[in-house]
C-alpha cells in the first residue's frame, strides 16, 4: 500500500476516496481495489478447481482487495479456453467453486464469476460468428441454432454462479474471445443478424445480458470486461466500443471494465489507446477509457492501472472510478 504513495503529490485527499466504500449496482464493496480476472490454469480435466486455487483467493480476499474477478470460466467445454481453464459449465462444479466464494466472504471481499466461450480460440472447437482463418488455424461459423444454444448456456453458468455463492457475474467480453468475435467486424462476417452493422454485432452480447439479467433479476451485479480496441488495422475501434459501452449501460450494466486487444491485433496499435497526459500514460487503456467513460457516466468504470497512475487518477476528479 505504501507504494501509491507519491511524494511529488501534494495532496493525500485522493487516497482516502480509495478506501472508501463504493456501490456497484446492489453490491457494496468495503474499497476501490479490484483483482481484474487472471486465470491460474490450475484446474482439473474436468473444469474442476483445486485447493490451490481457493488458498490463493482467501490470501487476496484476506489482504482486503475489495473486489475480485474469478479467472475466467467456461460455460461449455466446447467454449474451453486452454488447458487448466475453470468451467461453470456443469453442477459437479460447483461445490468447490462454493469453498471458494466462502473463503474470499469470510474476509469480507466480493467476488464476481467471469463467464466465457473461447470462440475461435476453443482447443475442443474452433467455431465463431464466421469461418476464419487465423493464419495457422481455421474456424467455422457457428449456425444459428449454435449460437442461440450459446446463449443459453451463458444463462445456465450465470444461474449456477449464483449457486455458488459468486455475487455477481462478469462477461468477459474482452481478449478476442467468442463475444467480441461477435462485436469485431474483422472477425465477424455474417450477412445474417448477427453480423454486418454495429447493432448486429451487438447482438449476441446484449442476448447474453438480457437471459442473465431475466434469470436473475435486477439486483444481481452483471459487469462486462469489454474492448476499448481490438489493436488491428481493420477490427473494432474505440468509437465502436463507446457505442457498446453506451447501450450497455443504458440496458443496466452495472460495471465495465475497460481492456483491449483482440483477432488480429498488433503489438504497435496498442499505442493509440494510451492518454498523452503525463500523469495518465502508465494506465494501458486511459486515452481510450476517457472516451467511452463519457457515454457511460454515471456507471462505474474499471481500468486496469500502475500505483502512478492510481495515484493521478484520483487527482483526475474521478472518484467513481474502480481501479484495477
Ligand atoms: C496470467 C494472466 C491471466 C489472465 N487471465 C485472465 C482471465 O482469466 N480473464 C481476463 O479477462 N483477463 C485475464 N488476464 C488479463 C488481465 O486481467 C488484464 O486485463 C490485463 O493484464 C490488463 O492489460 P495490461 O496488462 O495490458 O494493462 C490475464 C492476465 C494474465 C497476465
Amino acid at each position: 500500500m505504501r507504494k501509491i504513495l507519491n511524494p511529488t503529490v501534494n495532496s493525500l485527499e485522493p487516497m482516502h476516496t480509495l478506501f472508501q466504500a463504493f456501490k456497484i449496482g446492489s453490491m457494496e464493496i468495503k474499497n476501490r481495489f479490484m483483482r481484474s480476472a487472471t486465470t491460474s490454469a490450475w484446474a482439473d480435466e474436468q473444469g474442476v478447481i483445486r485447493p490451490e486455487i481457493v488458498n490463493l483467493y482467501e490470501h487476496l480476499s484476506s489482504g482486503d482487495v475489495g473486489l475480485i474477478v474469478k479467472g475466467h470460466l467456461y460455460v461449455t467445454e466446447k467454449g474451453k479456453a486452454h488447458v487448466g481453464m475453470a468451467g461453470i459449465s456443469s453442477d459437479m462444479q460447483i461445490p468447490k467453486l462454493k469453498e471458494l466464494t466462502d473463503a474470499v466472504h469470510r474476509h469480507g471481499g466480493k467476488i464476481l464469476a467471469q463467464i466465457n466461450h473461447a470462440g475461435y480460440h476453443s482447443i475442443v472447437e474452433r467455431a465463431g460468428p464466421s469461418d476464419y482463418f487465423g493464419g495457422e488455424w481455421k474456424a467455422r461459423a457457428m449456425s444459428a441454432s449454435e449460437i442461440w444454444d450459446v446463449i443459453e448456456e451463458f444463462g445456465q453458468a450465470a444461474m449456477r454462479a449464483i449457486e455458488a455463492g459468486f455475487d455477481g457475474i462478469q462477461l468477459h467480453g474482452a481478449h478476442g474471445y467468442l463475444i467480441s468475435q461477435f462485436l469485431s467486424k474483422r472477425a465477424n462476417s455474417r450477412a445474417d443478424e448477427w453480423g454486418g452493422m454495429l447493432e448486429n454485432r451487438m447482438r449476441f452480447l446484449k442476448e447474453i445480458y438480457h437471459g442473465i439479467r431475466c434469470s436473475l433479476g435486477g439486483d444481481v451485479p452483471i459487469a462486462l470486461k469489454m474492448n476499448c480496441d481490438d489493436f488491428s488495422l481493420d477490427g473494432y475501434t474505440v468509437d465502436e466500443a463507446t457505442v457498446v459501452a453506451r447501450d450497455m449501460a443504458a440496458l443496466g450494466i452495472d460495471l465495465i471494465e475497460v481492456s483491449g486487444g483482440g483477432i488480429g491485433q498488433e503489438e504497435v496499435y496498442r499505442e493509440r489507446a494510451r492518454s498523452l497526459d503525463p500523469d495518465l500514460c502508465e494506465a494501458s487503456f486511459a486515452g481510450h477509457a476517457v472516451k467511452i467513460r463519457s457515454a457511460t457516466k454515471p456507471k462505474p468504470l474499471a481500468l486496469h492501472c500502475s500505483p502512478k497512475g492510481l495515484f493521478a487518477g484520483l487527482s483526475w476528479n474521478h472518484p467513481e472510478l474502480v481501479w484495477t
